[in-house]
């Protein structure tokens, strides 16, 4: 893609990746993604906030290059992450006279992940500033969105704000700005879930740094650009503030038919009593669709049958990501089935340390269910209609 004009002096300078399918090597790319570079031309400085993967290093370079940039004075690098910085050294092979601005963790990072020199780094406070000329850069510290060393930078008078990963999607598109807000609602929903919710409290306090801010447009470094800041900054208040809701994620899998059986029934009744369910077979489903719906529930219950005395290990994949994701889930329960024993209640709650939930009592049964299986998971289902009740979540 070619560079493009946001504004006087201001260009998009990035590459979209519209084939990348996995990110981290674990995170499923359905929509490929873009790594987002700026470029800004001040009256005496020029900047570009953020580089791009190393794999698209070519695409900025020939994008600086379509405007004829001769000299880089500043590179911000509001991240360390490589899909970010990646392409740092190659910039400064290009522009050997740029130097980088970061928070001093981030320098840290870069010479130890990029192996650059330390004299080529400027470190920056927390709302330091760096004049261009008629165009100023403000540097606001946010750390956890998504290391401990990021950082937001503000172009003051064209009211910008650069949030590197923060309010990010990972949605390849040629449109530089969001114009199908239901689309890249999701897009950017799937990449908080996966992403940003372990840090959700942090995100809190990082919201209210910059509520105060003018902010005309918020530039990510992945997915569209926002020219309706609200609609995101709401999003984000809405992911990460607003109490759960009266939904039950149900992820599960079944070897032989029981647990399975055990899912329909229990999911038919949650329904039946006005509770929403996002049900999940652990043998094919997209982990992001998991971790999305995991954003909002108040309850988790997993489904499982009984493998070598343990959980099934695609329940342990499951169990591990949502401990890990740290959603505002508040109540948890474990259903499945055994053949002639072993400790899947005892393992399965073992990994979810992390959550700060009340555990429902359990239904794991021998076998195939028979009517007092049914019966336990009636009570299982009342039991957690009447705690999202008493906490206000049932309209
Ligand atoms: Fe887009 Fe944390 O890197």
């Amino acid at each position: 893609m070619k560079p493009r004009k946001l504004k006087k002096d201001v260009y998009w300078v990035g590459a979209v990746d519209w084939d990348r399918r996995l990110f981290d090597e674990l995170i499923p790319l359905p929509d490929g993604t873009s790594y987002n570079a700026y470029l800004i031309k001040g009256s005496e400085k020029t900047a570009l906030i953020d580089t791009v993967d190393p794999t698209m290093a070519n695409e900025l370079i020939n994008n600086l290059s379509q405007l004829d940039v001769k000299t880089i004075d500043y590179v911000v690098a509001n991240h360390a992450e490589q899909d970010h910085s990646g392409a740092l050294p190659q910039i400064l092979k290009v522009y050997p006279d740029a130097m980088v601005v970061a928070t001093p963790k981030c320098k840290n990072l870069l010479m130890d992940l990029l192996l650059i020199s330390e004299s080529k780094i400027k470190p920056v406070e927390d709302r330091g500033t760096l004049s261009l000329g008629n165009k100023t850069l403000e540097f606001i510290h946010a750390p956890w969105v998504h290391w401990p060393e990021t950082m937001l930078t503000y172009l003051r008078e064209d009211k910008m704000l650069f949030t590197c990963d923060l309010f990010g999607s990972h949605f390849a598109s040629s449109d530089l700005y969001v114009t199908d807000e239901a689309t890249v609602y999701e897009a950017a929903k799937r990449y908080y879930a996966e992403i940003m919710m372990p840090f959700r409290t942090v995100i809190q306090k990082n919201l209210e740094k910059i509520k105060d801010l003018q902010i005309d447009v918020i530039a990510p470094s992945h997915g569209p650009i926002y020219d309706n800041p609200e609609f995101i900054l709401q999003a984000y208040r809405d992911w990460t503030y607003a109490p759960p809701k009266n939904i039950v994620v149900l992820p599960y899998i079944s070897m032989h038919g029981s647990t399975k059986k055990m899912v329909e029934y229990f999911v038919g009744v949650l329904v039946e009593k006005g509770v929403t369910v996002k049900q999940f077979d652990l043998a094919g489903t997209d982990i992001g669709k998991l971790a999305m719906a995991l954003v909002d529930a108040a309850t988790i219950v997993i489904g499982s049958p009984t493998v070598l005395v343990g959980p099934h290990p695609n329940v342990v994949y499951a169990a591990y990501l949502a401990n890990a994701l740290r959603p505002k889930v508040k109540f948890a329960s474990i259903i499945g089935s055994y053949g002639w024993g072993g400790r899947m209640v005892e393992q399965i709650t073992g990994m979810l340390s992390n959550l700060k939930v009340e555990l429902l009592d359990p239904v794991v049964i021998k076998g195939f269910p028979r009517e007092d299986d049914f019966r336990a998971l009636d009570k299982l289902a009342d039991d957690i209609l009447n705690r999202h009740k008493q906490h206000n979540l049932v309209d």
